[in-house]
């Protein structure tokens, strides 16, 4: 049978913990900035130029589009998830009260791929930024303390830890145990800050485009020539060249890329928070996608325009905002300095945004007894959960400090990927069990915007190759352990039902 948590029981628990009584006072404006202000991070700054670099050439761009393609279609099946359960929360309590206790547990192990692993990744994304700003100051950082032990300098020099990837766990972890008042002044400064400075660079780095950046835009992918001359089989190029560039390359940058787009969910998760959620919602999704989607396009397009893609590959590999400017665009030194302290700016938000996100996803499970009462366990002065960050603190800054940013930003794109393939396909089979509850905001076009959502995310999926597989698939297979061995003999609510069995007996 499916254990779900009954929806009553759900509101009685967000009026104890006094999340029942948010106010209605986002408007449609402030659930754009919102998602604007989640959105924006380490995914623009620094993978569009991994994803340019390994995979699409300055087609990145289409990358873009297509990774904006399938968060739309997600993003609106997230809405009706999110409606049809009145508090706030994440896709782990929605899933929990509509598919039943082993889907939550699936999405809230994996929710740990998007917001613990996607926190590492921007801190290391952080390092990168910070090097470049100390540079300028004539100061740097040793290439071995800043860097993961599976990574090697075009010198030859081995990584042993990156020193400053940890450190800015370690303090953001720390302002969130005292407690932070998430204020929306500030929230509302990087926003401005955040989007500001892609516009700049944007508009100053046009006429610093040089066309010859931009032939071929679509490099070729020699595999899928022979493939289309029929002088290789799909499974061959599958194997060897899927990815490498081309049409295939488009798609595997997508897969990075995406990276950029995490967060935007978060505007679902405010809906307790929205005035009118029913037109707000989905307006709120879209519309901060849409204007993210257009930044990108026309950042990719500049930023492979001023320097060629294959040096994101090497001397422009880190922090390549800054390497741009300061290689390509003479005169802006000023800039790069700006751009790169917001940029510093920015990402400490988006950590910290990730972290509590982490937090308050355990925090739940931890209280439905899916995961140890340590995870729920308040600090006695600040009134945070404490012990939890501690252990996140752990796991983030190990991945923060012995990971390249390659390898955590692709299994937070996989992870968080699948999350939305499995919310999309969600949306769909509750419409069939339970078509009579009460859906304030209704995903439009049924079935096809789960289907074409799921699709467009797999193949996503399928753009990250073998690698990310293997640790999604090792990642999943731990969690499905842990549910057996730990999880069923604890959830509160299997033992709610089996007590009033007894009692009925
Ligand atoms: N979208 C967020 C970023 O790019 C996670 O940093």
């Amino acid at each position: 049978m499916l254990f779900k948590k009954s929806i009553d029981s759900l509101i009685a628990e967000s009026n104890e913990s006094g999340e029942g009584t948010l106010k209605r006072t986002l408007g449609v404006g402030n659930l754009i900035a919102l998602g604007v202000g989640a959105i924006i991070g380490a995914g623009l700054f620094v993978r569009t130029a991994a994803a340019a670099a390994d995979h699409s050439g300055p087609a990145v761009t289409l990358s873009f589009l297509l990774a904006a393609l399938g968060c739309a279609l997600a993003g609106l099946c997230y809405a009706e998830f999110a409606s049809m359960i009145p508090i706030a929360g994440s896709a782990y309590t929605y899933s929990y009260a509509t598919m039943g206790e082993m889907v939550a547990w699936i999405i809230g192990w994996d929710l740990v791929l998007e917001y613990a692993v996607g926190a590492a990744t921007v801190a290391i994304a952080w390092s990168e930024y910070l090097n470049k700003l100390l540079e300028n100051f004539g100061v740097s950082i040793p290439y071995a303390f800043c860097h993961s032990p599976f990574q090697t300098s075009i010198d030859g020099v081995q990584g042993i830890i990156n020193l400053p990837a940890l450190f800015i766990v370690v303090l953001l972890t720390f302002v969130l145990i005292r407690g932070t008042q998430e204020s929306a002044t500030i929230n509302g400064v990087i926003v401005i800050l955040k989007v500001a400075i892609v516009v700049v660079f944007i508009a100053i780095g046009w006429g610093f485009m040089n066309p010859v950046n931009h032939v071929p835009y679509i490099p070729v992918n020699a595999g899928e020539v022979k493939l289309y001359n029929g002088e290789q089989s799909f499974m061959d190029f599958f194997t060897h060249d899927f990815g490498k560039f081309g049409w295939s390359g488009i798609i595997a940058g997508a897969g990075v890329v995406f990276f950029a787009f995490i967060g935007f969910d978060a505007v679902s998760t405010a809906a307790q928070e929205a005035k009118n959620p029913k037109k707000d919602m989905p307006i709120g999704i879209l519309v901060s996608l849409a204007i993210c989607t257009v930044l990108y396009v026309l950042f990719g397009h500049v930023l492979t325009g001023v320097a060629n893609y294959t040096e994101f590959a090497t001397v422009g590999k880190e922090a390549s905002v800054a390497y741009v400017i300061e290689t390509y665009m003479h005169n802006y030194h000023w800039l790069s300095i700006l751009i790169t302290v917001a940029i510093l700016a920015g990402f400490s938000s988006v950590i910290l945004v990730m972290l509590l996100g982490q937090s308050r996803v355990f925090f739940s499970m931890s209280k439905d007894g899916l995961v140890p009462k340590v995870f729920s366990t308040i600090h006695p002065k600040f009134k945070t959960p404490y012990k939890s960050n501690l252990i996140f603190l752990v796991f983030v800054g190990l991945f923060a400090a012995f990971v390249p940013g390659d390898v955590v930003g692709d299994m937070t794109s996989i992870g968080t990927l699948f999350a939305f393939t499995l919310v999309s396909i969600g949306v769909l089979v509750l419409r069939k069990t339970d078509p009579n509850r009460e859906r304030p905001f209704k995903t439009p076009f049924m079935p096809f915007v789960p289907i074409l959502g799921a699709a467009v995310c797999i193949l996503m999926m399928i753009g990250l190759g073998k690698h990310n597989w293997e640790r999604l698939l090792i990642w999943m297979a731990l969690g499905m352990v842990i549910y057996f061995a730990y999880s069923i003999k604890n959830s509160v609510v299997r033992k709610k039902y089996k007590e009033n069995n007894k009692s009925s007996e």
